[in-house]
């Protein structure tokens, strides 16, 4: 069966696009990374997609006018490479509702926190002031709405006494590239469906724990 073909959108270090071109090596994984496109051009993702022979754009958002017109370029070079699947993968640019619409359904995030809990930026500090004891990561739908899209999966890991955000931070990325090429294998595998503004997931569990602190 052909692959499904995913886009993946960066602004930067692109550990998480990293994880999905490594699954996605997997000779039964049923989805190939078809392009990297970055709005930053000296996004450190880029050199490591290069390396994997994945094709690569830089589109920087400086060069139009308004945030609609960015957004059709990006649109534009996803449809040259036959893009199905767009995967946001630390992406640090809110699109306009045109590319929400115009990606309905088949635009994915990853956050760093348990949404609805934590939108925004700088989420681990948030979630240690508010003196929570578990957070994680969440895959979901990306709507016009910042970190609001349907949820689809996560993964909850512990937040210790003496953590530091860096600490954190980095317990939840070795969950998010766990879960992240896993939605996108569900995904291609058509197990993903929106009902009524809820997301089922056929036959795979959707809550992962770490197995280690
Ligand atoms: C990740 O923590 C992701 O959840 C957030 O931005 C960060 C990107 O990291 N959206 P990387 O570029 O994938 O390494």
């Amino acid at each position: 069966m052909a692959k499904l073909k995913v886009g993946v959108l960066i602004s930067g270090r692109g550990s998480n696009m990293a994880a999905l071109i490594e699954a996605a090596r997997a000779p039964g994984y049923p989805a190939e990374i078809a392009c990297v496109l970055s709005n930053v051009a000296s996004a450190p993702g880029l050199e490591l997609a290069q390396a994997a022979a994945v094709p690569t754009a830089a589109i920087s958002h400086k060069s139009f006018a308004d945030r609609e017109s960015f957004d059709r370029a990006l649109s534009a070079e996803l449809d040259k490479h036959g893009i199905e699947l767009v995967a946001e993968a630390g992406f640090m640019r809110i699109h306009s509702p045109w590319f929400a619409e115009r990606w309905k359904g088949r635009l994915l995030n990853i956050h760093p926190s348990l949404l609805p809990a934590f939108p925004g930026l700088r989420v681990q500090q948030q979630a240690i002031d508010a003196g929570v004891r578990i957070s994680g990561c969440t895959v979901h739908f990306v709507t016009a709405e910042l970190d609001a899209g349907p949820i689809i999966a996560q993964a909850a890991v512990p937040v210790l006494p003496d953590d530091t955000a860096e600490m954190l931070a980095e317990r939840i990325l070795r969950q998010e590239h766990r879960l992240y090429p896993q939605v996108v294998r569900w995904f291609a595998e058509d197990r993903v469906h929106l009902d009524r503004g809820r997301v089922l997931v056929t036959g795979a569990p959707t809550l992962l724990f770490s197995s280690q602190p």
